[in-house]
């Protein structure tokens, strides 16, 4: 099994729509099962979660202080990926959850408020040992500072060569417990899923075949 997870000390990033499409995702490319873990106290993704008509991804609830010996009881029950969806600003939960993970996907929107903060999650990251990915969500249709911070992040690690765009359908799809592929398969939002899932899958094909 391996886990990806969503991190950022800013809030509203994507981390939560993230997480919740990826997985989805996932499990539609026979690449599941996979398992959903929220730690944050606000609880989006279990609520979203809670509204779905089909149970997968199934949603793993877990105590925060028994992290690996739930991961590894995910594990050992045939998960496969368990993706964490993480909270904001709590810094000292989101450096336990980064401390199972094997990929940190960092999502950041394209603004200078965004690239500021986001050193914080980095250092996170970096003090664990753990490869990390950002992608930008959010970002509007020809806008040249969405080049200008790919550039910048580019300094500190590796940046999903998908954009997420600013679409409706990121937050319409999520209010009845769906995600953008479930609301139409065919949908640019869709296309982005899935193009950064593969991504992502790629990335954390690489680490595992370093760990091996
Ligand atoms: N690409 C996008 N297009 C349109 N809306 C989006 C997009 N990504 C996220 N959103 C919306 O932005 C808001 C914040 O997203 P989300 O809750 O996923 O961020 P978060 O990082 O999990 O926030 P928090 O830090 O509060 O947990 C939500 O209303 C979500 O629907
Ligand atoms: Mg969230």
């Amino acid at each position: 099994m391996q886990v990806l997870v969503v991190a950022s000390q800013k809030g509203g990033v994507g981390k939560t729509t993230i997480a919740g499409h990826l997985g989805v995702m996932a499990e539609s490319l026979d690449c599941g099962p996979v398992a959903l873990v929220d730690t944050d106290p606000q609880a989006s993704l279990a609520q979203w979660w809670n509204q779905r008509q089909v149970d997968t991804p199934l949603f793993a609830a877990l105590d925060i202080a028994q992290l690996q010996s739930h991961i590894k009881k995910l594990a050992k029950a045939g998960i496969k990926l368990t993706i964490i969806d993480t909270p904001p600003a709590v810094t000292a939960t989101i450096r336990t959850v980064i401390g199972v993970a094997d990929l940190v996907l960092i999502p950041t929107r394209p603004s200078p408020h965004d690239l500021r903060a986001v050193g914080s999650t980095i250092d996170l990251a970096e003090e664990a040992g753990k490869r990390l990915v950002f992608v930008i969500n959010g970002a509007a249709q020809r806008a040249r500072i969405t080049g200008e911070v790919a550039i910048a992040l580019s300094q500190h690690g590796t940046v999903a060569p998908v954009t997420l765009y600013q679409r409706t359908d990121f937050a319409a799809s999520m209010t009845d417990g769906r995600t953008v592929q479930e609301l139409d398969p065919k949908s640019r939002s869709a296309t982005e899923v899935a193009e950064l899932w593969k991504y992502v899958n790629t990335q954390l094909g690489k680490v595992a075949k370093n760990s091996r």
